[in-house]
């Protein structure tokens, strides 16, 4: 289905053609004062050597827009203000109604696309920034798998490295089922700090951590099985917490950094034969074209150690190669921090200049940014370490409750506890997602656990409502008018809100900027509330209550659905 602004640009761009004696992008966009605007004259105005308004004049003079636009007329300085018929739109409504995709394409050329994210670290818990990129990249799969590309999920575990050498040893001291529980594992954290603690303070630890890396390395089996025990137990637990937040990472999307381990020798010998490795200082290196430091010599990516080491970027380097080649993803997202933005930006390019990432095979940073605690520093526990993910959602849940308890108090107890998981986990997800990516935000449960504002609860809770009225009114909503006639004003915003449905989550699609998915939502809602407000529809008649009904039946449908694509949880009742 075609989107309004598909439409208008059809019937525009011709006129605009014919003024100017070249194509023309009408540059419509969503209006204040009419339905839509055109502003392409303005800029047009310099090169043609004539006022805009004189050629706004002239390209409405040309256009042919009968049956689709109502009144257009010339404003302000050279804007074209356009009117929507109330004719188009019914039709078009309808077409929307009928199609279970809600009038969103597949696109016409699928394409493999990797999305690479959580990434959590074995034996730490997974902090904040591995939630932002676990709800990110949820929603970027959920979103590119609905519009039909095939989407590999990739969760590239940090699993390997120096630091295992510690791990490891600490667990051979603490033995397999020691003290502290099961596997000793019980508590990740602590396991990790007591690790880190022995190596800081004892110089014999030290030494036989060392040489733990080396065995691990070399495929001693007794070490291999420790190191596989580590992997395996918080595996399980990031599956717990996958499970609780409802996203779609599972066991088999595990692939961490020590599955590259044998192919980061060949990588960097072909970066050798290349002519693209260069030594510096003991260490084996690549200068990517267009990376330069304070002084303006050129940056190193460092691909292996001086102590014989590979580290985090050749590994990236291998990854991508075998992403590109062996997989046959065209597209790669990385969902991970802005703070990783030179790494990646310097990885790309090295993977280009080596051949492994050639077009149409390209690579996005999907960065972004802190979660900040109220006092606008990074977000901490009151003990001011890093906040545990697990309690930060068993909150989320509880404070739901809380809110249900109080404001439904006639749900049965099963329901009453999944509305709350939804609620909580959805507030969560929603004040991530609909803040801009690339910007930090301020942590605050009052603000994302309510029922007002610009909340996943208040979303939630708009859909629900619409349900309702079905259920109050015994009615099955039409999924089958050939039109949906509107004429009254907040019928015709709503009209031209839900059309707008189409647009955005292809652009979505695109920019992975998830906050314009849910500020559409936020939109659509409101405008609901004043079409609701304004406009009976039980107590309507008729045909009327017809088209009221389905335009009701069409919000609660693009709510659900832009929810689901956000992995926001849509209870039918709360
Ligand atoms: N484990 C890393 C971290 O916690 C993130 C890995 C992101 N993915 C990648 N391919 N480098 O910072």
């Amino acid at each position: 289905m075609a989107t309004l602004e598909a439409l208008l640009h059809d019937r525009l761009a011709p006129a605009f053609e014919a003024v100017a004696g070249a194509r023309v992008d009408p540059s419509l966009r969503r209006s204040q004062h009419a339905d839509f605007q055109a502003d392409a004259a303005l800029a047009l105005a310099k090169r043609l050597g004539r006022p805009p308004r004189e050629i706004a004049a002239d390209v409405l003079g040309s256009a042919r827009l009968d049956g689709l636009v109502a009144t257009a007329e010339v404003s302000g300085p050279g804007f074209i203000n356009l009117t929507l018929a109330d004719d188009a739109l019914g039709p078009l409504l309808g077409a929307m109604s009928r199609d279970e995709r809600l009038g969103v394409p597949r696109v016409e050329a699928p394409e493999t696309v990797l999305v690479d994210y959580s990434a959590p670290n074995v034996a730490k818990e997974m902090h904040v920034g591995h939630l932002r990129s676990t709800v990110i990249g949820d929603a970027a799969v959920r979103v590119l798998d609905w519009l039909g590309h095939r989407v590999l999920r990739a969760n590239h575990l940090g699993d390997w490295g120096t630091p295992f050498g510690m791990l490891i040893e600490h667990l051979a001291d603490e033995g397999e089922s020691g003290a502290a529980g099961e596997l000793s594992l019980g508590d990740l954290n602590a396991f990790y700090q007591a690790a880190r603690a022995k190596f800081d303070t004892d110089e014999t630890f030290r030494e036989r951590s060392r040489s733990r890396v080396v065995a691990l390395q070399s495929g001693d089996p007794g070490t291999r099985h420790m190191w596989r025990l580590l992997v395996d137990e918080s595996e399980r637990h990031f599956l717990v917490l996958y499970d609780l937040l409802g996203v779609r990472l599972t066991d088999g999307d595990f692939r961490g950094e020590s599955f590259y381990n044998d192919m980061l020798a060949p990588v960097v010998a072909e970066l050798d034969r290349l002519g693209l490795l260069r030594v510096s200082e003991g260490a084996q290196v690549v200068y990517p074209a267009g990376f330069t430091g304070r002084g303006g010599e050129p940056l190193p990516l460092i691909v292996r150690k001086s102590d014989g080491g590979f580290g985090y970027p050749a590994t990236d380097l291998a990854a991508i190669r075998f992403r590109t080649a062996e997989l046959g993803a065209t597209r790669l997202l990385y969902v991970v921090g802005l703070p990783q933005s030179q790494h990646f930006a310097m990885v790309f390019e090295v993977a280009r200049e080596a051949g492994w990432l050639t077009p149409p095979a390209r690579a996005e940073h999907v960065g972004f940014g802190s979660i900040l605690g109220p006092d606008g520093k990074l977000f901490r526990s009151r003990a001011g370490d890093t906040v545990k993910l697990g309690a930060l959602l068993d909150e989320a849940i509880a404070r739901a409750a809380a809110l249900i308890a109080e404001k439904s108090p006639d749900l049965d107890p099963e329901t009453s506890a999944a509305v709350a998981r939804d609620v909580g986990i959805g507030a969560l997800k929603y004040a991530d997602l609909s803040n801009d990516r690339t910007r930090d935000y301020v942590f605050d449960w009052d603000r994302m656990i309510s029922f007002e504002g610009d909340t996943g609860p208040y979303l939630q809770y708009a859909r629900a409502r619409i349900l309702s009225i079905f259920r109050r009114g015994g009615v099955t909503p039409p999924h089958d008018l050939a039109a949906i006639p509107v004429t009254a004003p907040p019928e015709r915003a709503l009209a031209i809100e839900l059309l707008g449905f189409t647009g955005v989550v292809a652009e979505v699609g695109e920019s992975l900027e998830f906050h314009r998915l849910a500020g559409y939502l936020f939109r659509l809602a409101t405008v609901f509330t004043a079409f609701y407000e304004r406009c009976p529809v039980l107590r309507a008649e008729g045909s009327v209550r017809e088209s009221r009904l389905a335009l009701c039946d069409l919000t609660a449908r693009v709510l659900g659905r832009g929810l689901t694509l956000l992995g926001i949880g849509t209870p039918d009742r709360m």
